[in-house]
């Protein structure tokens, strides 16, 4: 049987991708950077609220290469090569204070004409 209740969705301000798998770090570093990512947001006051940071792990991005990557939405921005003290200026910088980590990003999404 299926719950006929329809989804509910609290507010939230960003979604963080982070890729775990093996091709663009071959050691899986994007593991123990997801791990990281839920006691950076909560100290950052950044679960709960209108500031909310949704995260997700993904098996792939599309990317494959410079890993671990994370991207931010609605953003569209991606980090490379991310360690545990990047993802931690990631979430202070940017997902808490606005201001993405510039010298970390390489690749943006491009202004859609409709947005
Ligand atoms: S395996 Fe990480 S982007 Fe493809």
């Amino acid at each position: 049987m299926h719950d006929q209740q329809p989804p509910l969705m609290e507010p939230y301000a960003r979604h963080v991708l982070v890729c775990t798998g093996g091709y663009c770090s071959t050691d899986r570093r994007g593991r123990a950077i997801y791990a990281k990512l839920a006691g950076l947001l909560q100290r950052e006051g950044l679960l709960f609220g209108p500031r909310r940071v949704k995260r997700s792990e993904a098996p792939c991005l599309g990317v494959c290469a410079g890993g671990p990557i994370v991207a931010v939405y609605p953003d569209g921005i991606w980090y490379g090569g991310v360690t545990p003290e990047l993802l931690e200026r990631i979430v202070v910088e940017h997902l808490r204070d606005g201001r993405p980590v510039e010298g970390a990003i390489f690749h943006r999404l491009a202004p859609s004409p409709t947005r």
